[in-house]
């Protein structure tokens, strides 16, 4: 069984991207955590980053097609705040969703304090940074045993 690691616009930029919101972690960095961390469950993950709104969509279809996902970590990046489309994926597809967040997005510009996600979302992690990937995997592990 495995978890599913989804990762929206810019993030695939994570290292060099305003370092003082999102860290100096890359997006490689995150992929190995949640690895490391899917594998003290005995869970695999399978990991994913589009720039492309329809490109998260097929990839939760996808995710939701296969019968050995537990879950899907997903940070949906700008597109949380944006996209009634991501909103259906989860619905149709009924995944456990965990949405992420590096930054605390209720901390930031009020047009980052909506998100399409929560609302069917299990869990949001915000604010912790890369550990929140961490915390997603944990959750998700958890969840499933
Ligand atoms: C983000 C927060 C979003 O508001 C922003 O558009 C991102 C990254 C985060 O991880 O903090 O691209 O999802």
């Amino acid at each position: 069984s495995r978890i599913v690691v989804l990762n929206g616009p810019n993030l695939n930029l994570l290292g060099t991207r305003e370092p003082e919101i999102y860290g100096t972690a890359t997006l490689a960095d995150v992929e190995v955590l949640c690895a490391e961390t899917a594998a003290k469950h005995g869970l695999g993950v399978s990991c994913h980053q589009s720039n492309h709104e329809g490109g998260l969509v097929d990839l939760l279809h996808e995710a939701a097609a296969d019968p050995g996902v537990v879950g899907v970590v997903l940070n949906a990046a700008a597109y949380t705040h944006t996209s009634v489309a991501l909103l259906d994926a989860v619905k149709a597809t009924r995944l456990a969703v965990v949405e992420v967040h590096l930054s605390n997005p209720h901390a930031r510009e009020e047009f980052r304090h909506t998100s399409y996600l929560s609302p069917v979302a299990v869990a949001v992690i915000a604010g912790a940074g890369v550990q929140g990937y961490a915390y997603a995997v944990d959750l998700l592990a958890t969840r499933h045993a």
